[in-house]
C-alpha cells in the first residue's frame, strides 16, 4: 500500500460516495441509538439482513430501550428470539441490559471499552456500536471487510490467524478516514455484502476496481487466504529390527524432518504401504540383511499421528546369519542396551513390547 494511498482516504472517499449512491435503507442505519445498532448487531450476528429484519422489528417493537429489556423476563426475550438460534446470545443481551441499568445507571456506555466490557458484545460489536453511534474512530473488521481488505490489498497472509488478525486491524484502522467512521464502516460492510462477494465479484460495479491488486491480477477468488485445515502428509516406514548374537543396529535422525536427533532402526521410507509378502525383496532391506536372513516376525502398518503427518509404520523383526557391509553405516549395540536410547514414542512401544515378549518367552522357556 502506497502512503499518499493511506493519507488521503481516496479509498475511503472512493467507499462512501458509492455508499452514498447504493446503499440499502435499514431501520437501524436511520438511528444513532446505541441501543438499538447494539440489537441489531446481535441479530445480525445470527442470520441475514432480509431474515434478520423483521426480527429485529418485532424486538425492539417489543423492547424499545435498555429499560424495558432488562426488566422482562428472560422466557419473553428468548421468545422474541425464537427460530433465530444460539439462544445465549438472547440471554447476554438480556443480561447486559440489566448491567447498563445498574453498573451505567441506564445510560449505555459511551466508551469503547465500556461497551465491549458487556456480555456478548466482542471487539466487532463494540466497533461498530460507537462509530455507527457517535463516530467515534474505531474501524470494523468482520467478514465482509476481510473480503475487501484482502483482496484490495492481495494479502496473503492467513485471516484465521493472530498475525491475520492484526495485519487486518491495522489495515481497516488504516483505509478509515477517522473523521467518517460511522459512514465509512457501513461502506466497507455494505461493498463486502453487495459488490465484493465471496464467490461471484461484481467488479464493474465496484468503486474500487481501479484500486484493487487482486483484481489487478485477476485473482480476487484466491483471497482471503484461510490456512485452515493443512493439507496432511501419509508417509510409509519400513523398520528392520535387525538380530545377530544379541545385538541390534540403530541410527541417529538428521535434523530437518521429524523426529530429528532420536534413535531409529534401520529404516526403508516408501512411497506407499508395503504389502506383507513383499517387504524384505526390497532391494534397500535386502543390502541390509545380506542373504541368510529369517523374519522372525513383522507388525505391519501401524498408524502414529503427527500434527502435519500420518505416519504408517511396519516392523520387521529379521536374524541375519553374518553382519552385511551396508550395516557398518549404523550404530551396532546389544539388544538389551535399546532402552537407554532416546527413540520416537511408537519406536520405544515397539521396543518395550518386543522386549516384555522376549523375557516372557525366557522365562516360560
Ligand atoms: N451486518 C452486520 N452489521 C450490518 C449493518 N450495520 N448493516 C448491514 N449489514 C450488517
Amino acid at each position: 500500500m502506497e502512503k499518499m494511498e493511506r493519507n488521503d482516504f481516496g479509498v475511503s472517499r472512493r467507499l462512501r460516495a458509492w455508499y452514498e449512491e447504493n446503499r440499502r435503507d435499514l431501520p437501524w442505519r436511520a438511528t444513532r441509538s446505541p441501543y438499538l445498532i447494539w440489537v441489531s448487531e446481535i441479530i445480525l450476528q445470527q442470520t441475514r439482513v432480509d431474515q434478520g429484519l423483521a426480527y429485529y422489528l418485532r424486538f425492539v417493537g417489543r423492547f424499545p430501550d435498555v429499560a424495558s429489556l432488562a426488566a422482562a423476563d428472560e422466557d419473553e426475550v428468548l421468545r422474541y428470539w425464537q427460530g433465530l438460534g444460539y439462544y445465549s446470545r438472547a440471554r447476554n443481551l438480556r443480561a447486559a441490559a440489566i448491567d447498563v441499568m445498574t453498573r451505567f445507571g441506564g445510560v449505555f456506555p459511551k466508551r469503547y471499552e465500556d461497551v465491549r466490557s458487556l456480555k456478548g458484545v466482542g471487539e466487532y460489536t463494540a466497533a461498530a456500536i460507537v462509530s455507527f453511534a457517535w463516530n467515534e474512530p474505531k474501524a470494523v473488521v468482520d467478514g465482509n471487510v476481510y473480503r475487501v481488505l484482502a483482496r484490495l490489498f492481495a494479502v496473503e497472509t492467513p485471516i484465521d490467524t493472530g498475525e491475520g488478525k492484526r495485519l487486518f486491524a491495522a489495515l481497516a484502522a488504516d483505509v478509515m478516514d477517522p473523521r467518517e467512521a460511522a459512514t465509512h464502516n457501513q461502506a466497507i460492510m455494505e461493498l463486502g455484502a453487495l459488490v465484493c462477494s465471496p464467490r461471484d465479484p461484481s467488479c464493474d460495479a465496484c468503486p474500487l476496481v481501479t484500486d484493487c491488486l487482486a483484481h489487478a491480477v485477476g485473482r480476487e477468488r484466491a483471497f482471503p487466504v484461510k490456512r485452515g485445515r493443512v493439507k496432511r502428509r501419509s508417509r510409509f516406514f519400513l523398520y528392520l529390527y535387525i538380530i545377530y548374537k544379541g545385538r541390534t543396529w540403530l541410527r541417529r535422525r538428521e535434523p530437518g524432518d521429524i523426529w530429528a536427533g532420536l534413535y531409529e532402526f534401520p529404516m526403508v521410507e516408501t512411497e506407499r504401504a508395503v504389502a506383507e509378502e513383499e517387504v524384505a525383496t526390497r532391494p534397500e532391506a535386502r543390502a541390509l540383511v545380506g542373504e541368510g536372513f529369517r523374519i522372525v516376525a513383522t507388525r505391519m502398518g501401524v498408524k502414529h499421528v503427527l500434527s502435519h503427518q500420518d505416519l504408517f509404520l511396519s516392523f520387521l523383526k529379521i536374524e541375519i546369519t553374518e553382519p552385511t557391509p551396508a550395516l557398518k553405516a549404523y550404530l551396532e549395540t546389544p539388544v538389551d542396551a535399546l532402552p537407554s536410547f532416546a527413540m520416537p514414542q511408537p519406536l520405544h512401544q515397539y521396543c518395550s513390547r518386543e522386549g516384555r515378549e522376549g523375557r516372557e518367552k525366557v522365562s516360560k522357556g
